[in-house]
Protein backbone atom coordinates (compact mmCIF):
# COMPACT_ATOMS: atom_id res chain seq x y z
CA UNK A 1 0.00 0.00 0.00
CA UNK A 2 1.25 3.68 -0.47
CA UNK A 3 2.93 4.98 2.57
CA UNK A 4 3.38 8.44 1.05
CA UNK A 5 0.62 10.08 1.79
CA UNK A 6 -0.53 11.57 5.49
CA UNK A 7 -2.74 9.08 7.54
CA UNK A 8 -6.23 9.92 8.91
CA UNK A 9 -7.56 7.71 11.95
CA UNK A 10 -11.26 7.53 11.80
CA UNK A 11 -12.91 6.23 14.63
CA UNK A 12 -17.05 5.34 13.40
CA UNK A 13 -16.15 5.50 10.12
CA UNK A 14 -18.91 2.71 8.85
CA UNK A 15 -21.96 5.02 9.10
CA UNK A 16 -22.98 8.91 9.57
CA UNK A 17 -20.80 11.44 10.29
CA UNK A 18 -17.56 9.27 10.16
CA UNK A 19 -18.23 8.19 6.76
CA UNK A 20 -19.12 11.25 5.28
CA UNK A 21 -15.85 12.86 6.72
CA UNK A 22 -13.76 9.82 5.68
CA UNK A 23 -14.39 10.11 2.21
CA UNK A 24 -14.29 14.03 1.98
CA UNK A 25 -10.40 13.86 3.57
CA UNK A 26 -10.06 11.24 0.76
CA UNK A 27 -11.57 13.24 -2.06
CA UNK A 28 -9.99 16.58 -0.93
CA UNK A 29 -7.13 16.07 0.95
CA UNK A 30 -5.71 12.61 -0.75
CA UNK A 31 -4.71 11.43 2.66
CA UNK A 32 -5.09 7.96 3.16
CA UNK A 33 -7.41 6.63 5.70
CA UNK A 34 -8.13 4.12 8.78
CA UNK A 35 -11.13 3.68 8.79
CA UNK A 36 -12.08 1.92 11.95
CA UNK A 37 -15.62 0.50 13.93
CA UNK A 38 -17.33 -2.28 14.71
CA UNK A 39 -19.43 -3.33 11.24
CA UNK A 40 -16.40 -4.70 9.05
CA UNK A 41 -18.96 -4.98 5.86
CA UNK A 42 -19.67 -1.56 6.16
CA UNK A 43 -16.47 -0.75 6.28
CA UNK A 44 -15.15 -3.21 3.63
CA UNK A 45 -17.71 -1.52 0.97
CA UNK A 46 -16.46 1.96 1.80
CA UNK A 47 -12.80 0.90 1.36
CA UNK A 48 -13.27 -0.72 -1.95
CA UNK A 49 -15.14 2.50 -3.08
CA UNK A 50 -12.23 4.70 -1.83
CA UNK A 51 -9.80 2.22 -3.50
CA UNK A 52 -11.65 2.42 -6.70
CA UNK A 53 -11.76 6.18 -6.99
CA UNK A 54 -8.26 6.02 -6.53
CA UNK A 55 -7.51 6.50 -2.91
CA UNK A 56 -5.70 4.55 0.12
CA UNK A 57 -8.19 2.96 3.04
CA UNK A 58 -7.71 0.14 5.20
CA UNK A 59 -10.85 -1.07 6.49
CA UNK A 60 -10.14 -2.55 10.41
CA UNK A 61 -12.94 -3.92 12.63
CA UNK A 62 -12.45 -2.29 16.10
CA UNK A 63 -14.42 -1.69 19.37
CA UNK A 64 -12.86 1.85 20.46
CA UNK A 65 -13.99 1.39 24.07
CA UNK A 66 -11.21 -1.99 24.26
CA UNK A 67 -7.71 -0.12 24.39
CA UNK A 68 -5.84 -3.16 23.55
CA UNK A 69 -8.37 -3.63 20.30
CA UNK A 70 -7.25 0.32 19.58
CA UNK A 71 -3.38 -0.34 19.83
CA UNK A 72 -3.75 -3.51 17.80
CA UNK A 73 -5.47 -1.49 15.20
CA UNK A 74 -3.27 1.60 15.68
CA UNK A 75 -0.32 -1.45 14.85
CA UNK A 76 -1.40 -2.55 11.45
CA UNK A 77 -1.91 1.19 10.21
CA UNK A 78 1.48 1.74 10.86
CA UNK A 79 2.51 -1.20 9.66
CA UNK A 80 0.36 -0.71 6.39
CA UNK A 81 0.15 3.13 5.76
CA UNK A 82 2.45 4.64 7.81
CA UNK A 83 2.50 7.06 10.57
CA UNK A 84 -0.75 8.45 11.90
CA UNK A 85 -0.94 12.11 11.06
CA UNK A 86 -4.75 13.02 12.18
CA UNK A 87 -6.89 10.96 14.43
CA UNK A 88 -10.62 11.91 14.44
CA UNK A 89 -12.04 10.66 17.48
CA UNK A 90 -15.97 10.24 16.17
CA UNK A 91 -17.34 7.69 17.98
CA UNK A 92 -20.10 8.68 20.58
CA UNK A 93 -23.82 9.25 21.05
CA UNK A 94 -26.02 7.68 23.77
CA UNK A 95 -29.06 5.90 24.41
CA UNK A 96 -31.78 8.51 26.46
CA UNK A 97 -31.33 8.64 30.22
CA UNK A 98 -34.51 7.33 31.47
CA UNK A 99 -35.45 8.73 35.34
CA UNK A 100 -37.60 6.07 36.60
CA UNK A 101 -34.78 3.36 35.45
CA UNK A 102 -31.67 5.63 36.44
CA UNK A 103 -28.71 3.91 36.82
CA UNK A 104 -25.15 4.18 37.12
CA UNK A 105 -24.50 1.51 34.46
CA UNK A 106 -25.91 3.41 32.37
CA UNK A 107 -24.53 6.28 32.53
CA UNK A 108 -20.86 4.48 32.45
CA UNK A 109 -21.68 2.86 29.36
CA UNK A 110 -22.61 6.46 27.58
CA UNK A 111 -19.12 7.51 29.14
CA UNK A 112 -17.54 4.89 28.02
CA UNK A 113 -18.76 5.16 24.90
CA UNK A 114 -18.21 9.39 24.40
CA UNK A 115 -15.45 9.70 26.82
CA UNK A 116 -13.29 6.81 26.93
CA UNK A 117 -13.32 5.82 23.46
CA UNK A 118 -11.50 9.12 22.87
CA UNK A 119 -9.16 8.59 25.58
CA UNK A 120 -8.53 5.34 24.92
CA UNK A 121 -7.63 6.94 20.85
CA UNK A 122 -5.24 9.67 22.23
CA UNK A 123 -3.36 7.69 24.55
CA UNK A 124 -2.60 5.21 21.45
CA UNK A 125 -1.32 8.09 18.91
CA UNK A 126 -0.26 10.72 21.11
CA UNK A 127 3.12 9.16 21.92
CA UNK A 128 4.29 8.69 18.38
CA UNK A 129 2.58 12.07 17.46
CA UNK A 130 4.56 13.71 20.77
CA UNK A 131 7.75 11.73 19.19
CA UNK A 132 7.29 13.22 15.73
CA UNK A 133 6.76 16.49 17.20
CA UNK A 134 3.78 17.09 14.84
CA UNK A 135 0.11 15.98 14.47
CA UNK A 136 -3.68 16.40 14.64
CA UNK A 137 -6.62 15.51 17.08
CA UNK A 138 -9.77 15.83 16.29
CA UNK A 139 -12.57 15.02 19.04
CA UNK A 140 -16.56 15.36 18.17
CA UNK A 141 -18.30 17.03 20.96
CA UNK A 142 -21.75 18.32 20.85
CA UNK A 143 -23.96 21.50 21.86
CA UNK A 144 -25.55 19.01 24.18
CA UNK A 145 -22.24 19.37 26.33
CA UNK A 146 -23.26 23.24 26.97
CA UNK A 147 -25.48 22.63 29.96
CA UNK A 148 -27.56 19.39 31.39
CA UNK A 149 -30.70 18.77 28.86
CA UNK A 150 -33.55 16.73 30.23
CA UNK A 151 -33.46 12.95 28.96
CA UNK A 152 -29.89 13.34 28.08
CA UNK A 153 -28.25 13.40 31.80
CA UNK A 154 -25.83 10.80 30.26
CA UNK A 155 -24.90 11.90 27.06
CA UNK A 156 -24.51 15.83 28.24
CA UNK A 157 -22.31 14.92 30.82
CA UNK A 158 -19.99 12.95 28.95
CA UNK A 159 -19.87 15.90 26.13
CA UNK A 160 -19.32 18.31 28.80
CA UNK A 161 -16.72 16.08 30.28
CA UNK A 162 -15.39 15.52 26.97
CA UNK A 163 -15.12 19.40 25.75
CA UNK A 164 -12.92 20.11 28.99
CA UNK A 165 -10.88 16.84 28.67
CA UNK A 166 -9.73 18.07 25.29
CA UNK A 167 -9.77 22.36 26.19
CA UNK A 168 -7.11 20.97 28.47
CA UNK A 169 -5.14 18.90 26.08
CA UNK A 170 -5.62 21.37 23.53
CA UNK A 171 -3.34 24.39 25.73
CA UNK A 172 -0.81 21.71 26.51
CA UNK A 173 -0.17 19.59 23.49
CA UNK A 174 -0.40 23.03 20.92
CA UNK A 175 3.47 23.84 22.17
CA UNK A 176 4.76 20.55 21.56
CA UNK A 177 3.44 20.51 17.60
CA UNK A 178 0.08 18.37 18.45
CA UNK A 179 -2.81 20.14 17.32
CA UNK A 180 -6.52 19.80 18.94
CA UNK A 181 -9.62 20.44 16.91
CA UNK A 182 -12.91 20.00 19.02
CA UNK A 183 -16.14 20.22 17.12
CA UNK A 184 -19.41 20.89 18.68
CA UNK A 185 -22.19 20.34 15.98
CA UNK A 186 -26.00 20.82 17.04
CA UNK A 187 -28.49 18.61 14.99
CA UNK A 188 -27.11 16.28 12.09
CA UNK A 189 -28.87 14.14 9.67
CA UNK A 190 -27.27 11.18 10.12
CA UNK A 191 -29.91 9.00 10.07
CA UNK A 192 -32.43 9.45 7.27
CA UNK A 193 -35.38 8.27 9.00
CA UNK A 194 -35.36 10.47 11.98
CA UNK A 195 -37.80 12.95 12.54
CA UNK A 196 -36.28 16.52 11.74
CA UNK A 197 -35.17 18.06 15.48
CA UNK A 198 -34.48 22.49 15.43
CA UNK A 199 -32.03 23.68 12.95
CA UNK A 200 -31.02 20.43 11.88
CA UNK A 201 -28.45 20.27 8.90
CA UNK A 202 -28.25 17.64 6.34
CA UNK A 203 -25.55 15.01 6.79
CA UNK A 204 -23.20 16.33 3.95
CA UNK A 205 -23.67 19.95 4.47
CA UNK A 206 -22.83 19.63 8.44
CA UNK A 207 -19.76 17.33 7.04
CA UNK A 208 -18.23 19.85 4.48
CA UNK A 209 -18.66 22.69 7.36
CA UNK A 210 -16.53 20.58 10.06
CA UNK A 211 -14.21 19.19 7.49
CA UNK A 212 -13.27 22.96 6.54
CA UNK A 213 -12.94 23.43 10.32
CA UNK A 214 -10.52 20.75 10.29
CA UNK A 215 -8.24 21.81 7.62
CA UNK A 216 -7.69 25.15 8.85
CA UNK A 217 -6.86 23.12 12.37
CA UNK A 218 -9.73 25.21 13.91
CA UNK A 219 -9.57 25.02 17.90
CA UNK A 220 -12.91 24.96 18.74
CA UNK A 221 -15.73 24.88 16.13
CA UNK A 222 -19.63 25.11 17.13
CA UNK A 223 -22.35 25.41 14.81
CA UNK A 224 -25.03 26.14 13.47
CA UNK A 225 -24.96 29.76 14.97
CA UNK A 226 -28.63 30.02 15.96
CA UNK A 227 -28.42 26.83 18.37
CA UNK A 228 -25.05 28.22 19.67
CA UNK A 229 -26.69 31.28 20.19
CA UNK A 230 -29.26 29.84 21.65
CA UNK A 231 -27.06 27.33 23.80
CA UNK A 232 -24.94 30.10 24.63
CA UNK A 233 -27.81 32.11 26.78
CA UNK A 234 -29.11 29.09 28.40
CA UNK A 235 -25.75 28.28 29.94
CA UNK A 236 -25.78 32.49 31.31
CA UNK A 237 -29.68 31.54 32.82
CA UNK A 238 -30.38 31.37 36.57
CA UNK A 239 -31.38 27.60 36.66
CA UNK A 240 -35.42 29.01 37.83
CA UNK A 241 -35.48 30.34 34.74
CA UNK A 242 -33.56 27.47 32.60
CA UNK A 243 -35.27 25.00 34.37
CA UNK A 244 -38.95 26.65 32.99
CA UNK A 245 -37.87 27.29 29.65
CA UNK A 246 -37.08 22.58 29.28
CA UNK A 247 -40.05 22.33 31.63
CA UNK A 248 -41.84 18.39 30.33
CA UNK A 249 -38.80 17.65 27.69
CA UNK A 250 -37.53 14.94 29.45
CA UNK A 251 -39.07 11.53 30.08
CA UNK A 252 -42.85 11.68 30.67
CA UNK A 253 -43.80 10.28 34.39
CA UNK A 254 -45.38 6.80 34.19
CA UNK A 255 -48.68 6.22 35.53
CA UNK A 256 -48.33 3.23 38.44
CA UNK A 257 -51.06 0.52 38.83
CA UNK A 258 -52.27 0.97 42.30
N1 LIG B 1 -26.00 13.22 14.64
C1 LIG B 1 -26.07 14.26 15.46
O1 LIG B 1 -27.10 14.99 15.52
C2 LIG B 1 -24.90 14.62 16.32
C3 LIG B 1 -24.89 15.88 16.94
C4 LIG B 1 -23.81 16.23 17.74
C5 LIG B 1 -22.75 15.35 17.91
N2 LIG B 1 -22.79 14.14 17.30
C6 LIG B 1 -21.68 13.22 17.52
O2 LIG B 1 -21.13 12.82 16.28
C7 LIG B 1 -20.59 11.51 16.39
C8 LIG B 1 -21.10 10.61 15.29
O3 LIG B 1 -22.49 10.60 15.33
P1 LIG B 1 -23.40 10.04 14.14
O4 LIG B 1 -24.67 10.79 14.23
O5 LIG B 1 -22.64 10.00 12.88
O6 LIG B 1 -23.69 8.58 14.71
P2 LIG B 1 -23.84 7.17 13.96
O7 LIG B 1 -24.35 7.33 12.58
O8 LIG B 1 -24.60 6.32 14.93
O9 LIG B 1 -22.35 6.67 13.88
C9 LIG B 1 -21.66 6.22 15.01
C10 LIG B 1 -20.43 5.49 14.52
O10 LIG B 1 -19.68 5.06 15.65
C11 LIG B 1 -19.39 3.67 15.49
N3 LIG B 1 -19.30 3.05 16.80
C12 LIG B 1 -20.22 3.06 17.79
N4 LIG B 1 -19.76 2.39 18.85
C13 LIG B 1 -18.52 1.96 18.54
C14 LIG B 1 -17.53 1.22 19.22
N5 LIG B 1 -17.72 0.79 20.47
N6 LIG B 1 -16.37 0.96 18.59
C15 LIG B 1 -16.15 1.37 17.32
N7 LIG B 1 -17.04 2.10 16.61
C16 LIG B 1 -18.21 2.38 17.22
C17 LIG B 1 -20.54 3.11 14.66
O11 LIG B 1 -20.12 1.98 13.90
P3 LIG B 1 -20.31 0.45 14.31
O12 LIG B 1 -21.70 0.31 14.82
O13 LIG B 1 -20.06 -0.23 13.00
O14 LIG B 1 -19.27 0.16 15.31
C18 LIG B 1 -20.76 4.27 13.69
O15 LIG B 1 -19.84 4.21 12.63
C19 LIG B 1 -20.92 11.05 17.81
O16 LIG B 1 -19.83 11.31 18.66
C20 LIG B 1 -22.09 11.92 18.20
O17 LIG B 1 -22.21 12.07 19.60
C21 LIG B 1 -23.84 13.74 16.50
Amino acid sequence: MNRDRPVSFITGASSGIGRSLARRIVQDEGHAVALIARRKDLLDELALEIEQAGGTALAIECDVTDATSVRDALRTVESTLGPVTRLIANVGGGERTDVEQFSAMHIERVFTLNVMSTAICIEAVLPGMLMRGSGHIVAMGSLAGYRGLPGAAGYSAAKAALTNMMESLRMELRPRGVQVTLLLPGFVRSKPKRKKRPFELELEAATARMHRAILVRKPRYAFPWPLVWIASVCRLLPASVYDVLLAGRGSKPRVRAE
